[in-house]
């Protein structure tokens, strides 16, 4: 695969087999997010990574999904949820660790694409109940928690126009469609 075939490929999975994922393969995802770009070279990003199942069902109660069509692409634990989670941490909320967070949560989607593993970035994450189940201190800002696993399902993308609806929805086969406005309609030359 090329880079650009695993970008265009790449879809936020939502629905896993309740199945592990090996540490080799999260270990590939974190030495990725570990030499991309940053600001300033500062590497103040960090990451904790939760597979104990009994730690990352207590992770999985933080984490809202897929609010376009909630609860129709909301996993139940033990069936069909990931099994794995990078909580990101930075020791503030600044807008260079998220933009830090956001290059390095992109390289391990890309890595876990693929391997044919799936992920889900999550924001909306209730931080203090978090901060207090992996017992963070003030210096442990929760940005995202990215959830991997194996995907349990295919969302497909469609093309379509600025003017449209960009909410993502289920087709008559339960199948997640999720748009993406036309490159002609996002970029002007010169
Ligand atoms: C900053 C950020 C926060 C996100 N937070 C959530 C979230 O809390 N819950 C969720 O289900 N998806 C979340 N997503 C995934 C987006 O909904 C998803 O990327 C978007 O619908 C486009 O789908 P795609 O990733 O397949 O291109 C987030 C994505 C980003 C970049």
């Amino acid at each position: 695969m090329t880079a650009l075939s695993t970008i265009l490929s790449r879809r936020t999975i939502r629905f896993y087999k309740p199945l592990p994922v090996k540490a080799d393969d999260l270990r590939d995802l974190l030495n990725g997010a570990r030499v991309t770009s940053c600001a300033a070279n500062l590497q103040t990003l960090r990451y904790r990574v939760v597979t104990e199942p009994a730690l990352a069902e207590k992770v999985f109660g933080t984490l809202a999904w897929a609010g376009y069509i909630r609860p129709k692409r909301t996993p139940v634990w033990g069936v069909n949820a990931p099994t794995a989670y990078i909580v990101v941490l930075a020791p503030d909320d600044n807008a260079t660790h998220h933009a830090d967070a956001g290059a390095a949560i992109q390289s391990m989607q890309i890595i876990a694409t693929e391997k044919g593993l799936g992920c889900c970035w999550l924001g909306a994450v209730d931080r203090k109940v978090l901060a207090t189940i992996l017992s963070l201190n003030e210096k442990q800002h929760i940005l995202y928690v990215v959830a991997i696993g194996i995907p349990d399902e295919q969302p497909t993308q469609v093309d379509i126009s600025a003017t449209d609806d960009i909410k993502y929805f289920l087709d008559d086969n339960g199948r997640l469609n999720v748009p993406k406005i036309k490159l002609d309609e996002l970029v002007t030359w010169n």
